[in-house]
């Protein structure tokens, strides 16, 4: 048996698809059982439950051979994101020991070595460290920044016919689509091939800017002149608590974007056949339009 955590979200639901094509049993967690309804119809046993309950938790992950164990992210609009992180991340580390799971995959970052100035990545930086003291085998997965974080730019782009955050658009930055973590999350829980304590990172098909990124799916969605502009920081603050973000939430996705823009979220990686996967921006574009187009039309309804 196989458990998934953050199963109906974006990696999850894709892991889970992938191995049960492959033949493997698994157990999906989700708060809803109607989200993951899908995932049962196609073969998947559902365990329905917050990962913030350590009974639930630990009976869910009984039997597992192996986890796919991720910190998922809370409302925006939480009083304090790193708390949240700490709870989540605390609950799974005892499940997994109280459970005795022999190995476990882990989502963590590109900048999860960093211990501190990455906004939410110390929260995953942590998580790493917690797993490591356990007696068991753990693969850290860190990927880069992913191509859907693109897609909350979609009610600026419909309302202001541009996009913009705090992150620099002249800088190259690796970038995943999250398909591409999802096949290697799969790959490994079904090849448990990985020993001790170990590190990969996932950075994508190239690196690119967030203009050239932007330009790509501009043309994609018929605005072959769509601009990509930097915020400054306290524009996006304000952007992002208007729009529900709680100040502590706002504060660290700016130090985020201030370290992205400083280059320390894997832009200076070696790139190699490992690190590289498939899915180019030109790839991603045509999802990113799907949903563009139906966001566009739900407006117009
Ligand atoms: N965005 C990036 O650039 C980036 C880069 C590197 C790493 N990451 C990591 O990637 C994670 C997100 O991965 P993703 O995009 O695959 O996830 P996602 O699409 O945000 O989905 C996460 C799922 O977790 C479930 N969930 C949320 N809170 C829960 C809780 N308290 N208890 C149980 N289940 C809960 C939700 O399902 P239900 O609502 O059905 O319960 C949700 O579908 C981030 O949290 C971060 O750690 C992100």
């Amino acid at each position: 048996m196989l458990v998934i955590t953050g199963a109906t979200g974006n990696i999850g639901k894709t892991a889970t698809a992938l191995l049960l094509e492959r033949g493997e049993r698994v157990r999906v967690i989700g708060r809803d059982r109607t989200k993951l309804q899908h995932l049962v119809e196609i073969g998947a046993e559902a365990a329905v439950g917050d990962l913030n309950d350590l009974p639930f938790v630990t009976d869910a992950f009984k039997g597992a051979k192996a986890v796919f164990a991720m910190i998922p992210p809370p409302q925006f609009s939480i009083a304090s994101f790193r708390n949240h992180q700490r709870e989540v991340g605390e609950t799974i580390a005892s499940a997994l020991a109280a459970a005795k799971v022999g190995y476990v995959v882990n989502l963590s970052s590109q900048g999860a070595e960093l211990s501190s100035g990455t906004g939410p990545v110390v929260g995953l930086h942590e998580q790493e460290e917690r797993l490591n003291r356990l007696d068991l085998n753990v693969l850290h997965l860190r990927p880069t920044y992913f191509m859907e974080n693109l897609m909350a730019s979609i009610p600026f782009i419909r309302e202001h016919g541009i996009a913009g955050s705090a992150v620099r658009g002249d800088i190259k930055l690796a970038m995943i689509a999250t398909r591409d973590i999802a096949e290697k999350v799969a790959g490994h829980l079904a090849a448990l091939d990985f020993q001790g304590k170990e590190v990969r990172d996932l950075l994508g098909e190239r690196d690119l800017t967030l203009q050239e990124a932007f330009g790509v799916i501009g043309r994609r969605i018929g605005m072959p002149d769509l601009k990509y502009v930097q915020f400054n920081p306290d524009e996006a603050f304000k952007g992002m608590t208007m729009s529900g973000f709680s100040s502590d939430t706002a504060r660290l996705f700016i130090e985020m974007s201030k370290a992205l823009n400083e280059g320390l979220f894997g832009v200076n990686r070696p790139r190699n056949a490992a690190n590289t996967t498939p899915t180019s921006i030109e790839e991603f574009a045509k999802s990113f339009a799907a949903v563009y187009q139906g966001a566009v039309h739900m407006h117009a309804e």
